[in-house]
């Protein structure tokens, strides 16, 4: 199958990516940066992965990576952006103190990245092709705990976005997916499983091992639903 990953330079985005090439898939892989993981990755499969410049908060590029995936993929069967950020002062500031600049930033790439990829990619995914946007837990509205909070903001927008999206149109799939408390760079601190494990329950959703509905948009990574 054919599957577009954005945000793959590490963490569970290059999780993901391996994961997928291993099983046999090919990926059109969208990076800010082309760390040396995914150089390697691109030696061990270098006909199944294609690697582009692939900043969410790049209109510009987002659109001519969505054409070269297209190029390099044909169909389109699934598309999952891991793209986001959780920004330093973030963690130790309440949002009546927060960086104005932090917060701009935390919705820069959390909640317009993924509407840009959308406005890109809609035209190149094949008919019923499923969208995985990675946003968070505790996005309800009345869920308002003190940590973290342009992240928590930034992340509970982009989880109504796959609902406006579904209620957009009717021929492709959008889904908000929490992906566990993951033990990466961003989650360390709080980290409750591996990335790897988030990165298995992602490739079951990505090629539809684990079965998913529309209806039940806001979903984990075991694609279990999750409280709005
Ligand atoms: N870790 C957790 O416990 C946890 C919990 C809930 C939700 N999440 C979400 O899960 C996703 C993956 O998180 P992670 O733990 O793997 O984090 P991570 O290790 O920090 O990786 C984040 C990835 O996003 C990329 N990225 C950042 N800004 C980008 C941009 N403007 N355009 C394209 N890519 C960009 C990073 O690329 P660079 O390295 O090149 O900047 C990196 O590849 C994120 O959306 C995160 O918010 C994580």
């Amino acid at each position: 199958m054919n599957f577009i990953v954005i945000g793959a330079t590490k963490g569970l985005g290059l999780c993901l990516t391996e994961q997928l090439l291993a099983a046999g898939h090919k990926v059109a892989a969208g990076a800010i940066v082309l760390s040396p993981a995914l150089s390697a990755l691109k030696e061990q499969y270098n006909e199944h992965l294609l690697i582009a410049e692939a900043d969410v908060t790049n209109e510009e590029q987002i659109a001519a990576f969505a054409k070269v995936a297209h190029d390099f993929l044909g169909e389109i069967d699934a598309l999952c952006n891991v793209a986001g950020v959780l920004l330093n002062n973030d963690r130790i500031k309440l949002l009546h103190e927060c960086d104005i600049a932090e917060l701009r930033r935390s919705f820069d790439v959390n909640t317009v990245g993924p509407v840009i990829v959308v406005k890109a990619f809609y035209p190149h995914l094949k008919k019923g092709a499923n969208v995985f946007t990675v946003t968070s837990e505790g996005v309800g509205i009345r869920s308002c705990g003190t940590w973290v909070p342009c992240y928590g903001l930034s992340k509970a927008a982009a989880t109504k976005e796959s609902g406006i999206f579904n209620a957009s149109v009717s021929d492709v799939n959008f889904f908000a997916v929490h992906p566990g408390r993951m033990n990466t760079d961003m989650g360390r601190t709080t980290a409750q499983i591996e990335p790897e494990e988030s990165a298995s329950g992602f490739c079951r959703l990505l090629t539809g091992e684990t079965p998913v509905s529309r209806d039940n948009w806001y979903i984990d990574y075991k694609g279990d639903r999750m409280e709005a």
